[in-house]
């Protein structure tokens, strides 16, 4: 049976910290489904169908596995698309204590409502503290951001 793993986020936009997650979650499962996902607790800059968009040019960029697909889900809960696509597993990111301490409910609240398990993969050091919302922050102000976010991403935000 293939296991399939989501890797769910904002992923607005993605960071090279996302990139590197994926990647070796690519590794670790059968088939891996990035989920872009409005989080109703943060002010969006993109659209959700550019952050699609932004994610595929990314992996390709990044020549990441083909075991890798992205999608976008809206309607309901994280762990409703998981049970529509047999996913059994959701992988996050984890760059510090804070990570943990912002994960560790949603993990368990996700295990008690549909069984589902989250895997954290510890992020690799020289992403601990590339973070979307500072990406947004300093492409606002007109700063480069292409030392944090793939070479598609840092095009699309230095457009006028
Ligand atoms: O990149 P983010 O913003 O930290 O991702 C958070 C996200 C979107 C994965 C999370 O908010 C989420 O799972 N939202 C879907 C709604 C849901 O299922 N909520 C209950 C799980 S706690």
């Amino acid at each position: 049976m293939s296991r399939i793993a989501v890797v769910p986020g904002s992923f607005d936009p993605v960071t090279l910290g996302h990139i590197d997650v994926i990647g070796r979650a690519a590794g670790l499962f059968d088939e891996i489904h990035v989920l872009v996902v409005h989080n109703p607790g943060k002010s969006a800059l993109l659209p959700i169908a550019q952050r699609v968009s932004l994610l595929e040019q990314s992996i390709v960029e990044a020549n990441l596995p083909s075991n890798i697909s992205v999608t976008s889900w809206s309607v309901g809960l994280l762990v409703d698309y998981c049970t529509e696509v047999g996913a059994s597993v959701i992988v996050k990111g984890i760059r510090g204590q804070v990570d943990v301490a912002y994960e560790t409910p949603m993990a368990i609240v996700n295990r008690n409502l549909a069984k589902v398990e989250t895997v954290f993969l510890l992020t690799s050091p020289e992403n601990a503290y590339v973070s979307s919302s500072l990406v947004r922050q300093v492409a606002s102000l007109g700063g480069d951001v292409s030392p944090y976010v793939p070479k598609a991403v840092a095009a699309f935000l230095r457009k006028p």
